[in-house]
């Protein structure tokens, strides 16, 4: 008998022609939203789920016994209780590597929009005002010959530094627990400790994955530490800013500006006061949001459950606590 699966998240044809080949499958879609009931009626006697961005706690697991594997089309797994999944030995799985390249594609799109101010200057031409020539009060700054200071040196943190390192000629920072000295030797980075990172960058760009450790990371204290003339990127996840503290910083012009794909909230309410500043620029968390990257992002979740659900370790897996205990 095949075995049961939930998707809260449509795939591309070919992906669920796949899917339905070795599984039953019911597709609920926005969950999140109006979609809570359908989950929660189509939970029991489900093997499997796949999806994106829905947090999993106790309420939904309890609803799906038989459940043995999760696949969420993300790298970040900070929606998930992996500890609960570990108890019930459900295996969880993500999708890195796939999105590494076009998530710091996102990071250096939003450094240089700040930078050169484009959203801005874009609003300023539709509004009529481009009358004559331009002058210093259209100015940007520089990106190339800066330094960037990058915080969390993983997958996209390096991907970052190459483009920083080849492709504008800046000088790389990073903050890691351990130096990593292959990176150093790679991109001419050089480690320093989140403070003298921050005091010391041009551009600052989260990398992080939200943690405990990771959470409020960088609050008044450690935006006190940048110079005036910084912009701070985030593509890591909102609660690793203290948002109102960046706010703050923004609205006094103590950092020049920020761009920020992640928010604590999302979707980011229309009331939001970070959308009243003229020195940010926000975009709705599209860090892998691709065509190519989502479908690649998508396959590998549809090859890691499918493995899973087959017995077989799937390649992508994060609690192999759960692998162990499944096993035992
Ligand atoms: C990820 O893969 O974690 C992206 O941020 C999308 O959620």
């Amino acid at each position: 008998m095949k075995k049961r699966i939930v998707l809260y998240k449509r795939l591309s044809d070919q992906l669920m022609q796949r899917l339905q080949a070795h599984t039953e499958v019911t597709l609920v879609e926005a969950p999140a939203a109006d979609g809570l009931a359908r989950l929660r009626a189509a939970l029991p006697g489900a093997h499997g789920l796949l999806g994106a961005s829905l947090r999993l706690g106790d309420e939904l697991l309890d609803l799906a016994p038989e459940l043995e594997v999760v696949s969420s089309v993300s790298v970040g797994v900070d929606n998930y209780d992996i500890a609960e999944l570990d108890r019930r030995g459900v295996l969880l799985t993500n999708t890195p590597d796939v999105l590494t390249e076009t998530t710091a594609d996102t990071g250096f799109a939003l450094l240089l929009a700040c930078a050169r101010r484009v959203v801005e200057l874009d609003g300023w031409i539709r509004d009529g005002h481009w009358r004559a020539g331009i002058g210093p009060a259209q100015f940007g700054c520089d990106v190339h010959g800066k330094t960037l200071g990058i915080v969390g040196m993983g997958r996209i943190g390096e991907a970052l530094a190459r483009r920083a390192n080849a492709g504008f000629g800046m000088q790389v920072l990073y903050h890691t627990r351990q130096p990593r000295p292959e990176v150093e030797a790679r991109y001419g980075a050089r480690h320093r400790s989140l403070q003298a990172l921050l005091a010391e960058s041009d551009f600052v760009c989260l990398c992080v994955p939200l943690s405990a450790q990771t959470e409020n990371l960088i609050g008044a204290p450690e935006l006190a530490l940048m110079k005036p003339s910084a912009i701070l990127v985030n593509i890591s996840r909102g609660r690793v800013l203290d948002e109102p503290a960046v706010l703050q910083a923004l609205r006094e012009r103590r950092i020049r500006g920020a761009g920020l794909d992640v928010f604590v909230q999302e979707p980011l309410p229309a009331n939001s006061p970070l959308l009243q500043l003229d020195n940010l620029v926000v975009t709705p968390h599209i860090g892998s949001a691709t065509e190519e990257t989502r479908e690649a992002m998508a396959r590998c979740a549809v090859d890691n459950l499918l493995a899973a659900l087959a017995g077989e370790r799937p390649a992508n897996l994060v609690n192999p606590q759960a692998w162990e205990r499944r096993a035992g």
